[in-house]
């Protein structure tokens, strides 16, 4: 159960529809005894504790080389089951949970006693969701424990989207995959932190902003993104975070500006003798290709679900093939558009090279 390379990570597949019995079983005795299971959500995989035991979360933050100042999202299989670990929640917390839940809404409350500390990194708060994936699911029920669980990646690396995202990280540091293929959402939840007035949108993910104003008026958001240090202030909104190997470019400004400023500048680091990969859309991708060895199209650029989806696998895909940059652009604000150019922002470390 201990997090040191040196052991082997088991790998079980799993019937996404109708998860095998037996496998979930093993996996929640895993998180039972204290170990350390991914698993996948319709977000991104996790990387699962049991969240009452302060020493198997410990295990998370080793495995994942997080640091302890960074607090971890607990997952449960059942509405009823809040009050466990969080206290008083608000109406508006039951009306959102009601309207999203099971799905990729997180939600920041009061922590309640029995939820050891270093899952909130110290802070009298907590962060919840209900995943919506059967694995998940299942797993949370047979555990019959809160599971704590962040994205299944090391620390500062894009999340991972399949069990082969999670075997490249953390192969050998933890005890076990259940393996139920690619995640169908690609970002991470939403979270939204109601323990402030108004409430904040402190990440945007799988449902948009745009979904939670019929429910949350007044929500604010305003993207805000700090430097490592300066994350005991605001956990979350590390800038350095979905990190490549490879330099992110990003760029913002007219889809015809972006073109030609990502053609100018692949062609100047080619001729440096750089590798250069490009993220774009399906109508944009037979452009670049002409010119461009390593062209991902994620999807047309109205299916923000589709590009969603692929994201991660194909910024670690392009990571993988030894591109030195990966020339991107955003897809919009709307929608599933926030979450990406947030998390392409921070693959850029923040750095927008503005197209004209
Ligand atoms: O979709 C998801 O949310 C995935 C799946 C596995 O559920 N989980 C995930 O966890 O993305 P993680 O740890 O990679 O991101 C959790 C985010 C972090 O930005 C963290 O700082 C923030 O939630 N967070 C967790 N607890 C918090 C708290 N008490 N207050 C403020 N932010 C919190
Ligand atoms: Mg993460």
């Amino acid at each position: 159960m201990s997090a040191t390379p040196s052991r082997r990570t088991a790998i079980l597949k799993v019937d996404v529809s109708a998860p095998q019995t037996d496998a979930i079983d093993q996996a929640a005795r895993i998180i039972q005894a204290g170990g350390l299971v991914a698993f996948p959500t319709e977000t991104v995989y996790g990387l699962g504790a049991n969240a009452l035991d302060a020493a198997a979360v410990d295990r998370i933050f080793a495995a994942k080389g997080r640091p302890s100042t960074d607090p971890i999202i607990v997952h449960l299989a059942a509405q009823e089951t809040l009050p466990q670990i969080a206290h008083e929640i608000p109406e508006r917390a039951w009306a959102l949970a009601a309207a999203f839940w099971p799905g990729p809404l997180t939600l920041i409350l009061q922590r309640a006693a029995p939820v050891p500390e270093n899952v909130s990194a110290g802070r009298p708060t907590i962060a919840v969701r209900m995943p919506s994936h059967l694995v998940a699911q299942a797993l949370i029920t047979a555990a019959e424990r809160p599971v704590a669980a962040p994205s299944a990646n090391r620390f500062s690396r894009p999340s991972a989207t399949s069990a082969q995202h999670v075997i490249d990280d953390l192969d050998g540091r933890i005890d076990l995959i259940l393996d139920g293929g690619p995640t169908p959402i690609g970002v991470e939840s939403t979270v939204v932190d109601l323990t402030t007035e108004p409430p904040r949108i402190l990440r945007p993910g799988g449902i948009s902003i745009e979904a939670l104003r019929p429910y949350l008026p007044d929500v604010q958001w305003t993207p805000a993104y700090l430097t490592t240090d300066q994350i005991a202030v605001a956990p979350g909104q590390m800038i350095r975070h979905y990190a490549p190997r490879a330099e992110l470019l990003l760029f913002s400004g007219s889809m015809a500006a972006v073109r030609a400023a990502i053609l100018d500048e692949a062609g100047r680091r080619s001729r440096q003798g750089a590798r250069v990969g490009v993220l774009t859309t399906d109508e944009e991708a037979p452009l670049f290709a002409q010119v461009i060895d390593d062209v991902i199209a994620l999807g047309r650029a109205d299916d923000l679900e589709r590009i969603a989806a692929g994201l991660f696998a194909a910024i670690r895909d392009l990571d993988g093939r030894g591109v030195d940059a990966i020339l991107a652009h955003g897809f919009g604000q709307h929608g599933l558009g926030a979450a990406l150019w947030d998390r392409l922002l921070r693959a850029a470390e923040g750095r927008v090279i503005a197209a004209e």
